[in-house]
């Protein structure tokens, strides 16, 4: 329902109240008007038939006493007759003092309601439920003689007082007719005035009302209609904060225009760079993966002539034994001429020399290798492992390991790699204190543990590692050693504890030399990268 429509309701209701309320009292008020009336004229009605009553009655008495006194008694009959002959009159009687005698003229129904009491003066009753009322006169003749009764019938007045109620009735009826008539034409007056009226008062809040939807759909342009309402009342002010509003509106709506233009803009661009950036991460990648690559190939072959050096090493004294056996036997069968038992001893001694050459080589096969999966170990077999390694390059470079094997514990790791990183820094060791002509060479190896981890401490007196380079030691490529260094040896054991063992491996400087503490946990943990063959083998 539109505004104008509940405007014309609003307007009808209240005028039905207020014509319906007026018709109420107007009413009630005709009705009480025409109520007094007609109290009025029935009062006046039965004043004037008691007076002709009371008059009636007191020229009958006379005529009564006049005739009594003259035994007249037919005349008597006859005055009653004439009485009784009267419309308003239905009985009259006359007895004397004792009822002995008795006269009685009208209908029968009257003849025992007269009063039963003795009367002395005029008396006035109504009798036959208010129907009619009887009017009493003593008849004096020198004394009271006896009394007169006259019946008068009301009906005339109830008649009247009927017709007169009618009329009021008819009378009310044709006002309420005329009230309604009058309230029906007044509201329709009424109605055509709302009407124009609210189409006169409500057409500017209409023409906001089609602005705003305007403005919803997103048509901000103001109609010229809007500009028109200039009055000074409430809907003016309305109008022009409504104007100043929509063109606030338009110019915020122009303003997220541009921002938003720019916005997409600025999206497009980020969406580029965003493009470009992750193809320079993947050119990144791929080009950090291929040094990788290269760095893992390079310690393998830095790693094999480490092992060449140290198989040369081991192999130059059993070779040494076979050359001097072979000399020896040489020259005892050419004093002799003959072969003897002795030779076939000597034989077997070489035999069993190059199977010890060929487990040697075995032996550093397995320990190159890394391991498929975490074994259970005890700290003193892997230090014994990386011991019968290096023992031959120790003992050649002259350097006194010392392990204090006291805290032997058990833990489950990838027992291969340890060793590699092991060998690597106890190498290292050996090469700084060869670097540095040290008299006096000496390794130290200690355990320590604690509920979750062991630590490995390999410590040397080769002098340390100089403050400015120490944090760069586990960069790969990092190398002081000018012609035999690759730099990678420190770089690979860290990655190997870290992210393949998920342990520690750290450095600092002693007194005398560098400690190296790798700590390792006691079970193995989930790995953090998946290393294959091709990566970690140093073989
Ligand atoms: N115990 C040590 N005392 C002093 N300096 C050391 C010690 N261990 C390592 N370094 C220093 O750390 C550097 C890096 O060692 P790393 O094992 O990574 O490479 P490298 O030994 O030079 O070459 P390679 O790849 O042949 O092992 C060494 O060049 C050396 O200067
Ligand atoms: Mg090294």
């Amino acid at each position: 329902m539109n505004l104008t429509n509940k405007f014309i309701i609003a307007i009808l209701f209240i005028t039905s109240i207020v014509v319906s309320t007026f018709i109420y009292f107007q009413i009630s008020e005709q009705k009480e008007i025409l109520n007094n009336e007609l109290n009025q004229r029935i009062a006046l009605l039965r004043s004037h038939l008691e007076s002709n009553a009371k008059n009636d009655i007191l020229s009958l008495k006379y005529e009564v006493e006049n005739d009594i006194a003259a035994f007249n008694f037919s005349h008597i009959d006859a005055s009653f007759k004439n009485l009784v002959a009267k419309d308003e009159i239905d009985a009259v009687i006359l007895f004397n003092r004792d009822k002995s005698k008795e006269l009685f003229v009208g209908e029968n129904s009257f003849k025992n309601q007269f009063p039963k009491q003795e009367i002395n003066t005029l008396t006035l009753k109504e009798i036959n439920n208010r129907n009619n009322f009887v009017i009493s006169l003593p008849i004096i003749i020198n004394d009271k003689w006896g009394e007169i009764h006259i019946v008068y019938s009301l009906k005339i007045l109830h008649e009247e007082v009927r017709r007169a109620e009618e009329n009021k009735k008819l009378k009310i009826q044709s006002n309420v007719k005329k009230a309604i008539l009058t309230s029906l034409l007044l509201a329709l007056i009424l109605l055509i005035f709302s009407y124009f009226f609210a189409r006169k008062l409500l057409s500017p809040i209409l023409l906001l009302t089609e602005t705003a939807k305007d403005i919803a759909n997103g048509n901000l342009e103001i109609s010229d209609k809007l500009s028109s309402i200039t009055s000074n009342d409430e809907i003016g002010l309305l109008s022009a904060s409504f104007i100043d509003m929509t063109k606030k509106l338009d110019t915020s709506y122009n303003t997220l225009n541009i921002v938003n233009q720019s916005l997409e803009l600025k999206t497009k661009e980020l969406q580029d760079l965003n493009l470009s950036l992750e193809e320079k991460v993947a050119q990144k990648v791929k080009k950090i993966t291929e040094q990788e690559r290269m760095m893992i190939s390079q310690s393998r072959l830095a790693a094999m002539g480490e092992m060449m050096s140290m198989i040369a090493h081991q192999w130059r004294q059993p070779l040494a034994t076979i050359t001097l056996m072979i000399a020896d036997e040489k020259i005892k069968s050419m004093v002799t001429s003959k072969e003897s038992v002795e030779s076939d001893k000597i034989l077997d001694k070489i035999s069993d020399i190059i199977i010890y050459l060929s487990n040697l080589i075995n032996d550093f096969q397995t320990y190159f290798k890394p391991d498929k999966s975490a074994e259970k170990i005890s700290t003193t077999l892997l230090i014994e492992r990386m011991e019968q390694i290096i023992q031959t390059r120790l003992k050649y470079e002259n350097v006194q390991m010392h392990v204090e094997k006291r805290n032997e514990v058990f833990i489950e790791t990838y027992a291969n790699e340890v060793v590699q990183v092991l060998i690597n820094i106890v190498n290292n060791a050996i090469d700084i204190m060869v670097e540095r002509n040290q008299t006096d060479r000496h390794i130290w190896i200690n355990i320590e543990s604690d509920t979750s981890d062991v630590t490995i401490n390999i410590e040397d007196n080769g002098g340390g590692i100089a403050n400015e380079i120490i944090e760069h030691v586990f960069d790969p490529y990092f190398s002081t050693k000018s012609k035999n260094g690759t730099g990678i040896g420190l770089y690979m054991a860290k990655m190997i504890i870290e992210k393949h063992i998920c342990g520690r491996l750290s450095v600092t400087n002693t007194k005398e030399g560098a400690r190296f503490t790798l700590s390792l946990p006691k079970r193995q943990k989930k790995q953090r990268v998946e290393f294959n063959d091709a990566n970690t083998s140093l073989l």
